[in-house]
């Protein structure tokens, strides 16, 4: 069901939960001081318990209600790149609830550049907290459309048209005095952000080794993904074995469409890349196509949010 703005801002403050556009992927929004909707949001996505929120403020000096030891590269990241696709973790106040952070100390935060919905959390008053408005481990939304299905139409959406990122924001870890950790690697890279902070990265925590029958798909969409380097002999295989229909992503790889397959040749720059990938993985039907193969683009700094999702939800 498509709402209004005012109708979001009233169901929101009565403590309901509504989807919400940003510019990375729609989110499923509820009032950061609500124990009631906030678990709405767990129950609705089926997501853990355990798996902390982001909180989503509409002005810098928000920051000090929710975070505590606020140092000076946090608030050169936060003037050059909010609003826009970055998180921070950072050191929680007290009045932050444990069901957001999953009872850790750090809490996430970030303002996200979209203006239907900076203008809806200004009007609510609070932050608002808002994961990915999908269920738990499948693609994330890009469309009002693809959340009324993701939940059946049974959650009032806010339609902010398309995101105009198109995947989850760079998330990392700002609690130290002289390094940052990478989290979750998004279309605002590592360069970028280093240029900004002047704070060196530690080694990355983020995890893309999969051990086939053992990894836990993130990002799945209906068809099951299966992602190979570029020039791989596998893929070249894959696709000339006409026992089943593919819906072929390539890179630099130049095959042609035919009865069994369908090839998009894929933008060469990430900003593109990540503005098409999940709108294209959500049309992909079980009726149409077998297997999703993607050409994985190179293992660069500027291309990492886009390398992470494809091998995050690929089944090899
Ligand atoms: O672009 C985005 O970030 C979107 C839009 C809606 O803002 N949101 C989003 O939320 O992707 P979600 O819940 O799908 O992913 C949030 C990620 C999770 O991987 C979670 O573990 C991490 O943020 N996270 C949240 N709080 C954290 C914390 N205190 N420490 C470490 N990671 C945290
Ligand atoms: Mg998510």
């Amino acid at each position: 069901m498509k709402i209004s703005s005012e109708k979001a801002v009233q169901l929101l403050k009565s403590e309901n939960i509504v989807a919400v556009p940003t510019e990375t992927v729609y989110g499923l929004a509820a009032r950061y001081d609500s124990e009631k909707a906030i678990y709405d949001i767990f129950k609705n996505k089926k997501r853990p318990l355990n798996h902390p929120l982001i909180v989503h403020i509409a002005e810098i000096n928000w920051l000090y209600e929710l975070a505590e030891d606020i140092k000076p590269y946090i608030i050169r990241l936060a003037d050059k790149f909010w609003p826009g696709p970055l998180t921070l973790v950072l050191k929680k106040k007290m009045l932050v609830n444990d069901m957001i952070t999953a009872s850790q100390d750090t809490v996430a935060i970030r303002m996200p550049n979209h203006p239907l919905l900076l203008d809806v959390i200004r009007k609510v008053g609070v932050p608002l907290v808002a994961p990915s408005a999908n269920k738990f481990c499948k693609t994330s939304p890009t469309l009002a459309d693809h959340v009324e299905k993701n939940f059946c139409s049974k959650i009032p959406v806010l339609d902010g048209g398309k995101c105009k990122v198109g995947i989850e924001s760079t998330i990392i870890l700002a609690t130290e005095n002289n390094s940052l950790t990478l989290l979750r690697p998004g279309i605002l890279s590592k360069q970028e952000i280093k240029a900004v902070s002047k704070i060196e990265f530690l080694t990355d925590n983020f995890s893309n080794i999969s051990v086939p029958g053992q990894k836990k798909v993130h990002y799945q969409p209906q068809v099951s993904i299966y992602a190979f380097e570029s020039n791989s002999e596998i893929l070249e295989k894959s696709i000339y074995n006409k026992s089943e229909r593919y819906f072929v992503m390539l890179l630099h790889t130049k095959i042609s469409s035919d009865n069994t397959c369908k090839v998009i040749s894929m933008p060469n720059d990430p900003i593109h890349y990540s503005q098409l990938m999940y709108e294209l993985w959500h049309t992909v039907s079980l009726e149409e196509f077998d297997k999703i193969l993607i050409e994985l683009p190179p293992n660069e700094d500027r291309w990492q949010g886009v390398r992470d999702r494809i091998l995050k939800a690929s089944i090899i």
